[in-house]
């Protein structure tokens, strides 16, 4: 089976890029990544493409000349990759629908808590965190699901705990569980490489 083409979506640091980068470089994910696309030209996962000699794309609000414009550009960009995977590593935004059907089951996300619990519209980052502390559930921990046309609602696939630690703030919480993303991301990456997947909607 040839290589499978890998496109990641990323808006910050990219650490969970990185980790995907660093499972190819092990041998553990069986696949190449084609491109990246940054949402903010000061992305720090832009610095992580150069330095990995990976395609990258930097697509902005600003740069597209509005949001909707951004996602159309994104779009477009994947739809020239033509990945076999999508993952979104620190994402923040939607995806067009008529991406998501292009690319059925094709399409990860990381989320930082466990879901279904503490997920959907708003709850990204520090937020995640604030809103578990707040419930007082003595765990937490990292999730990475299929992208449907919900917010983090798509089936899960690989998921695993944290405990949530007396006297823990969002950040030390979030720490925690960014180690946890690192693990299970590449995992789910390099079992994604081994399947067929669905054809995409021609
Ligand atoms: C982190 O909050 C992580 O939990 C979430 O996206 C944010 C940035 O991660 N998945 P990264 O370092 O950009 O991968």
């Amino acid at each position: 089976m040839a290589k499978k083409r890998i496109a990641v979506l990323c808006s910050g640091g990219g650490s969970n890029f990185q980790a995907v980068i660093d499972g190819i470089k092990s041998g553990a994910i069986d696949g190449k990544i084609c491109l990246m696309i940054a949402t903010s030209s000061s992305a720090y996962a832009i610095e992580r493409a150069k330095a990995n000699g990976i395609p990258y794309r930097i697509i902005t609000k600003k740069g597209s000349g509005g949001l909707e414009a951004a996602y159309e550009a994104r779009h477009e960009a994947l739809m020239q990759a033509a990945p076999d995977i999508i993952v979104l590593a620190g994402y923040l935004g939607i995806l067009l629908p008529k991406t998501i059907a292009a690319f059925p089951q094709r399409i990860i996300n990381i989320h930082p808590a466990l879901l279904p619990k503490h997920g959907g519209k708003g709850m990204h980052g520090h937020f995640v965190h604030e809103a578990v502390l707040a419930s007082g559930d003595n765990k937490s921990g990292a999730t990475v699901h299929f992208v449907d046309e919900g917010v983090d609602s798509g089936a899960i696939i690989l998921q695993e705990e944290v405990p949530v630690i007396e006297g823990d703030t969002p950040e030390t919480l979030a720490a925690r569980v960014l180690k946890t993303e690192h693990k299970i991301l590449p995992k789910a990456v390099a079992m994604l490489c081994k399947v067929n997947l669905t054809q995409p909607n021609t």
